[in-house]
């Protein structure tokens, strides 16, 4: 009985390890920064659901942990652990953003397709306000790192302000890297 509480006990810990992101919140604005993770149930993907629900939240694609920390100026970090099929989003709260986001620059990450052989996506989206820089770059080697600095950093980078999904064509401001967990940098003023 003990040896197996022990073996369960291993087991849990090892994918505690190796089952979900990183996330690596820096701060190079000159003022303090209130990082938020939010989730975006469900009314921007399905796949957000349970299948076959009819709308009732996935937690496997929720994170529910504790909201970052107030990160302080110039080369504050902190790191947070997000669950493997995160949908979701990462801004500054400042009072001016709605609750999730709304009105204010924010990284948008979907990672629920990352299967070992399956994309998971990634932007930056200042499609309802440009409010800061930000930058997201992965560490695998593969998806490439995004920067928008202000409002013209051009379609490559980001979602302009007040564009529909088809202002930049194609989606080109969305990148995306391979399958697995990884570890993610956000920062706020790059
Ligand atoms: C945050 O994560 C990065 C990447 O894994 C690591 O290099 C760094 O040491 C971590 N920082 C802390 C404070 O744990």
């Amino acid at each position: 009985m003990l040896k197996l509480i022990t073996s369960t006990v291993l087991i849990s810990a090892a994918t505690l390890v190796i089952a979900d992101h990183t996330f690596v919140l820096h701060n190079q604005c000159n003022y303090r920064v209130n990082p938020k993770i939010v989730n975006v149930n469900c009314g921007y993907s399905p796949r957000c659901d349970v299948p076959g629900s009819g709308g009732v939240p996935n937690p496997a694609v929720s994170y529910t942990g504790p909201q970052p920390r107030t990160l302080g100026v110039n080369g504050d970090n902190t790191n947070m652990t997000v669950n493997r099929d995160w949908n979701g989003r990462i801004f500054h709260q400042t009072g001016k953003c709605g609750a999730k986001g709304e009105s204010c620059t924010m990284a948008e990450f979907n990672l629920d397709t990352g299967g070992p052989w399956s994309q998971q996506s990634y932007d930056i989206s200042n499609i309802q306000g440009f409010t800061m820089g930000m930058k997201i770059e992965v560490n695998d080697g593969v998806g490439p790192a995004v920067t928008c600095s202000n409002i013209y950093c051009g379609c490559l980078n980001a979602y302009p302000p007040g564009t529909d999904f088809s202002g930049c064509g194609n989606d080109w401001p969305v990148k995306g890297t391979s399958g697995g967990d990884k570890i993610w940098t956000v920062t706020f003023c790059a």
